[in-house]
């Protein structure tokens, strides 16, 4: 993890991060770990914030798409402003969906920015190969888990479509749901686990991410449902901790039911980028304000995981 007295080069006083063991914690504890999504430099530091005075362990989580699209900057410039607002022991740097092939069906050199997130000292990295046949999902997860292990770094990647960051109007949500079409088949979830050494696994169980293009990314969010025993099924073949994309909206019954059937990191975008954009007009003390006062809300109202730090660091000594 970087620490906050690593003031030194680049990378250079990273140590092994703990990450791993607190995923694998708050699955045994049966708890989650938010991953709030920073698409905004400036919404970093009041994140950081909520999540200290609650004593909540979480993710600061930075996509691609939010450089190339929103004003993330960089690897190196969230690396920066993490450096620079990092309080305490409650968060944790999370490099979110680098994709192999990207919402606009462009291909990514993923193994050049996860390379620079690496030395960049990142927690924890995810590889986002959801868009391709099952077998080139897999070669270019292996790939990625042997670059972050030499760095001690834990490997999130995805199966199945959680759909959503795509600029097209989204298939119509009830006939998704019942349909199942593009949930993480629990078989190939094995075999993905078991041929790729994954830490963690992103599934697709009625969860969408919240829209970015620029013609929807104001839009009301849908309320996902999420198919619990279908997670159980994924659940009963996976041993790895499972990650639950697209958490805005989600009411909140699903997404703590989904907590006890596996999900130990949920990742929240929509629900603090809007707050921050539409409060923006006023100043930006204002939109760092509302990304505060909504972070608090997540944290202790919709996912009661304030906390969470203390129980997760103590459990994650005694982890297996
Ligand atoms: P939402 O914007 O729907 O919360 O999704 C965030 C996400 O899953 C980022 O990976």
């Amino acid at each position: 993890m970087i620490k906050a007295s690593d003031t030194g080069m680049a990378g250079e006083s990273m140590e092994s991060s703990d990450s791993r063991a607190l995923m694998r914690a708050a699955l045994r504890l049966r708890t989650v770990i938010p991953a709030f999504n920073i698409p905004y430099l400036p919404m970093m530091a009041p994140v950081v914030q909520a999540l200290t005075e609650t004593d909540c362990l979480g993710f600061i989580a930075v996509a691609r798409l939010e450089w190339e699209k929103f004003e993330a900057g960089s690897p190196a410039a969230i690396a920066d402003e993490y450096r620079r607002v990092k309080m305490g022991e409650c968060t944790r740097l999370h490099l979110d969906h680098v994709p192999v092939l990207d919402e606009d069906d462009e291909w990514v050199d993923y193994e050049a920015i996860i390379s620079d997130a690496l030395a960049l000292g990142f927690d924890s990295v995810m590889v986002d190969g959801s868009r391709l046949p099952f077998a080139e999902n897999v070669e270019a997860t292996r790939r990625v888990v042997a670059l972050a292990q030499a760095a001690g770094v834990p490997v999130e990647a995805e199966l199945g479509a959680v759909l959503g960051h795509e600029a097209g109007p989204l298939p119509p949500y009830e006939e998704l749901f019942a349909s199942g079409r593009g949930f993480t088949a629990p078989e190939e979830a094995r075999d993905f686990v078991d041929q790729t050494g994954v830490d963690w696994l992103s599934v697709a169980i009625g969860n969408v991410h919240g829209a970015i293009s620029a013609a929807r990314k104001d839009d009301e969010k849908i309320a996902a449902r999420l198919n619990v025993p279908h997670l159980d099924t994924i659940r009963a073949a996976v041993d790895a901790p499972l990650v639950l994309h697209g958490g805005s909206g989600i009411p909140q019954d699903y997404v703590r039911e989904a907590v006890l059937h596996g999900i130990a990191k949920v990742n929240v975008g929509t629900a603090i980028r809007q707050p921050y954009e539409q409060a923006l007009p006023r100043s930006v003390e204002a939109a760092r304000e509302a990304v505060y006062t909504r972070t608090l809300e997540v944290v202790r109202d919709e996912l009661g995981v304030a906390g969470t730090a203390t129980l997760l660091r103590g459990g994650s000594s005694t982890a297996a």
